[in-house]
């Protein structure tokens, strides 16, 4: 079921609010006339955020939370009920990232990463279900990515986490129908590469700068998708074709779709050398209220990459074939 109400008329509270797409969001609200609750740990980019909704025509809150305390994220879920009567929706959009190998990746940000990105989902979506309920139903957008259905090396805590999000989410909307809040809406969003400064925030133990592999869109793309969920609610919805390429490459060839986007994340994702170790802003945050992370560039890269990625397609196929022959040979 879609916003009980009208978004100009509706409460909706987004986590993550404080950069990139989950201020985007914020803005596309507010130009909408929607009120907003802006949740992150950064108070003074928060305020910034909601100066900024004010002036395009919202109405916003900003409550201090850090996800991964479910007290917190209880007290979110209050204060907004408290200053506006009501939640209609939930947009679940915070997250980490930690860049390297799996097995040398420090444990602790391993564990933060599907702290923050995975139980904080399951935080928020616990803290708005009575009050979307209460309300008459309403809608929980769970912002994953792409690496939710797909998987990218280097992220490993990442991909984990977000496939996590898929699966909760198809679970909690089979348990919404069955017990008769089939009015609440599950949506899971799996953007593409976005111009954020995400990349930026992650942590890194690769020993390379950190880039978003191309093609990269703008976050104001992901925050009109998360709108038009909002208005017409679906199970999923990709934002960036990119996106909607890679999960049909992954649904229709696993194998080689996981040879080939390695090839290409191995490619991509890293700038130069840098001695570079941070954790990022993994455990404490980095402070900045900008929707864009200025990678527009590699966009332009897309057309390269993308007869990289063909080619790496066609050497993984053919690795296939002669793998297969070669089988077929011993066999006999
Ligand atoms: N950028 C991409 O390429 C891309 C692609 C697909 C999906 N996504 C997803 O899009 C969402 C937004 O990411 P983004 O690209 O906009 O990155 P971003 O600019 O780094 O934003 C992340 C947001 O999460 C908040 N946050 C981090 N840890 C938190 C915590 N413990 N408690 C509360 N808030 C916390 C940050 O604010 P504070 O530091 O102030 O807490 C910030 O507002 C994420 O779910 C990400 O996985 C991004």
């Amino acid at each position: 079921m879609p916003l009980a109400r009208p978004v100009s008329d509706s409460t909706v509270v987004i986590t993550g609010a404080s950069s990139g797409i989950g201020t985007a969001t914020a803005y596309a609200l507010a130009r909408r006339g929607c009120t907003v609750v802006l949740a992150a740990r950064t108070e003074p980019a928060l305020h910034a955020v909601a100066r900024g909704c004010d002036e395009l025509g919202g109405r916003a809150l900003v409550v201090p939370t850090d996800i991964t305390d479910p007290v917190a994220v209880e007290r979110l879920a209050a204060s907004a009920v408290a200053q506006f009567g009501r939640i209609d929706a939930w947009i679940n959009n915070a997250a980490v990232g930690v860049v390297g190998l799996f097995d040398e990746i420090p444990v602790t940000e391993f564990r933060r990463v599907l702290e923050v990105d995975l139980l904080g989902t399951a935080y928020g979506m616990r803290a708005a279900l009575p009050h979307l309920d209460a309300g008459g139903g309403g809608v929980v957008v769970n912002n994953a990515s792409v690496l939710a259905e797909v998987a990218m090396p280097y992220q490993s805590a990442y991909n984990a986490a977000k496939h996590g999000i898929r699966g909760l989410a198809d679970t909690v909307r089979q348990e919404l129908r069955l017990t008769g809040r089939g009015n609440i809406s599950i949506c899971t969003v799996l953007p593409a590469a976005i111009d954020t400064p995400f990349f930026r925030h992650a942590a890194n133990h690769s020993g390379r700068m950190l880039a978003p592999p191309p093609p990269v869109y703008p976050p104001e793309m992901v925050a009109e998708t998360i709108v038009r969920l909002l208005r017409r609610p679906r199970r999923e919805a990709y934002a960036g074709g990119a996106a909607r390429l890679i999960g049909l490459q992954w649904r229709l060839a696993p194998a080689l779709a996981e040879r080939a986007l390695a090839w290409y994340a191995h490619r991509t994702q890293f700038g130069p050398a840098a001695r570079l170790d941070s954790p990022g802003n993994v455990f404490r945050p980095a402070g900045e209220a900008v929707p864009e992370g200025g990678w527009h560039g590699r966009r332009r890269q897309l057309i390269r990459m993308t007869a990289a990625l063909g080619l790496a397609a066609a050497r993984s196929a053919v690795g296939t074939v002669t793998a297969i022959a070669r089988q077929r040979r011993d066999a006999r």
